[in-house]
């Protein structure tokens, strides 16, 4: 049986919503406490099995490959003065089992078109694609990603991440129509990109989880501009749900939406919160504040 291996980082955008901050850095390489977002979404992915880690960059993205890289001289520095947790923690920003491969989207075309980049190496397999604004937080319990990989195993077809929004909200996201209006999973029936809230079809919002079949990239390649006059990932997931079932699964845990400055400010406080180095002495400055 075919489990999923590759996933893909769709990390070209520009950031626009935290300049300067993002002027010359990437937004994926922002911290949450002492860990960039494009971090958690790589262990979420690897803790779900997958060992090939593609990632479609940009102008002013090379942070992000040398995160991943071996860092020589930083290394060989903590070595020479014993610091062995540091230098773990140097080491560990990615397994040496996983592999890395960096594929150059030259035109910031939209996120379907970013997932094409993506296909020479991806094959017909089934992908994951993971969106690292969106930070997932599953409480103790399995990754979301590790559960939808579980979701993928069973049913052998596509799976969204969804999430009940407001319904005001509805215009910031892909939201789908299924055939029952309740259940952990359902059988995608539609799937619009950024409605009005008057013209949405329900209020579950796709976050930025999902896997895919190999199928997507035929669908991908015939695309034409959608919302925003961008090559829209949901628009080719709405045809492709024409010829093969996609699943919508209500995933575990708490979804900070990262791409904002109140939902990146949100989880900072709640991962400083847990954090084991800080987290005490910050719930007791956070208290002698409110
Ligand atoms: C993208 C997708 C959208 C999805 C969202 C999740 O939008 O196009 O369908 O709901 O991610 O975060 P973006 O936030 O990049 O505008």
């Amino acid at each position: 049986m075919k489990r999923v291996t590759k996933a893909v980082f769709p990390v070209a955008g520009l950031g626009s919503r935290f300049l300067p901050a993002t002027k010359a850095s990437p937004k994926e390489m922002m911290p949450i406490v002492d860990k960039p977002l494009i971090q958690y979404a790589v262990e979420e992915a690897v803790a779900a099995g997958m060992t090939d880690l593609v990632f479609i960059t940009g102008r002013s993205k090379r942070a992000i490959e040398d995160h991943f890289d071996k860092a020589y001289e930083l290394e060989t520095e903590l070595e020479m003065r014993g610091k062995a947790d540091l230098l773990k923690i140097v080491r560990d920003t990615v397994p040496s089992h996983v592999n890395c491969i960096y594929i150059r989207q030259a035109e910031a075309l939209g996120l379907g078109h970013a997932v094409l980049c993506a296909a020479s190496v991806v094959g017909d397999e089934p992908f994951a694609v993971l969106l690292a604004d969106d930070l997932l937080d599953s409480l103790g319990g399995s990754p979301v990603m590790q559960q939808m990989a579980e979701v993928y195993n069973y049913h052998r077809c596509s799976v969204l991440g969804v999430m009940n929004v407001p319904r005001e909200q509805t215009r910031q996201y892909g939201i789908v129509s299924t055939e029952r209006d309740s259940g952990e999973v359902q059988r995608v029936s539609g799937i619009v990109e950024k409605p009005k809230p008057e013209e949405a079809p329900s209020t579950q919002a796709v976050i930025g989880r999902y896997i895919l079949t190999g199928r997507i990239f035929d669908h991908l390649r015939q695309l034409e501009p959608g919302a925003g006059g961008e090559l829209q990932l949901t628009d080719a997931i709405a045809s492709l749900l024409k010829e093969e079932a996609v699943l919508a699964y209500q995933f575990r845990g708490v979804r900070y939406d990262c791409g904002s400055k109140l939902g990146y400010l949100q989880a900072t406080v709640e991962l400083g919160l847990k954090h084991p180095e800080v987290g005490e002495e910050f719930g007791a400055f956070l208290a002698s504040r409110v």
